[in-house]
């Protein structure tokens, strides 16, 4: 391994020479109700003390130069959970915007949505909608937050919308390549992943951006979400700038 380190623990510093930070990052948010439970505190604790490790990794990934930060936070199966929780974190877009979308505009951070916001509770499509307009014409670092998102609903809804372009005439079946696909995602336009991190020990993927992790280097800790610090992160990184993205050609060296 040849790291630059130093004993100032995490940062830039201890970039590898030459090697880049990845543009985007995607992490699975998991471990919150776990965390709560180990401390005999109810499932919506675990999801407040998540809030606050997400203030700090926002903040971390927008400092080391990553260009997107895609999270997910709530699934297509979520509404699974118990209502009490379900209206909880419904709530959660409202509390954390209203506190942090003047720092996010300070910081020129532009917040975008990955998901199916038209099912969700008024209050909070409200929420969401302020932040998307009050950061539309932000030019740094893309919060792109996954809420009501799932990825098999995202590539149903992208055929969907192809098939009608079809019937009305407007395209023909011959001119649907991957790129074209690739824009009807809710993620149009955005590259892929370089870097998947999932924290709480779960070894899978959970119907997240099923698409775009293609060849996205996945990276698992078995942190809980709450516990989850920047030194994780910049471990991630670390490990990132290690591996050789080969894409199914051959090695390099
Ligand atoms: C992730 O934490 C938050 C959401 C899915 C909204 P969990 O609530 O899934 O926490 P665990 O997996 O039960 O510990
Ligand atoms: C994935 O976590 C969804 C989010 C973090 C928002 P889950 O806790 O819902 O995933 P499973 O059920 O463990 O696969
Ligand atoms: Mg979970």
């Amino acid at each position: 391994m040849t790291m630059a380190g130093n004993k100032r623990g995490p940062g830039p510093g201890r970039l590898i020479a030459g090697k880049k930070i990845p543009r985007h990052v995607a992490i699975i948010m998991d471990g919150n109700g776990r965390w709560a439970k180990k401390r005999y505190l109810p499932r919506i604790a675990g999801h407040r003390a998540g809030m606050r490790t997400l203030r700090k990794i926002v903040d971390f990934a927008n400092e080391i130069g990553v260009e997107i930060l895609s999270l997910y936070a709530f699934s297509t199966e979520n509404w699974k959970r118990p209502p009490g929780e379900v209206e909880f974190l419904m709530r959660l877009p409202e509390e954390y915007l209203y506190k942090e979308l003047p720092l996010l505009i300070e910081k020129n951070i532009v917040v975008r949505i990955i998901g199916e916001p038209a099912q969700l509770p008024a209050r909070t499509q409200k929420a969401i909608k302020t932040a998307l307009d009050k950061t539309q014409k932000n030019t740094g670092m893309i919060l792109n937050f996954a809420f009501n998102y799932g990825g098999r609903t995202e590539i149903v809804h992208a055929v969907k919308t192809l098939c009608a372009e079809v019937g009305r005439g407007r395209l023909s079946v011959d001119e649907i390549t991957e790129n074209l696909f690739e824009k009807y995602l809710y993620s149009g336009g955005m590259p892929d992943p370089d870097l998947l991190i999932r924290p709480s020990g779960e070894l899978r993927i959970s119907n997240f951006l099923l698409w775009q992790l293609a060849y996205t280097e996945l990276w698992f800790t078995d942190v809980l979400w709450p516990d989850f610090k920047k030194e994780h992160f910049w471990e991630a990184v670390l490990d990132y700038q290690l591996r050789e993205r080969r894409f199914g050609g051959v090695s390099k060296f």
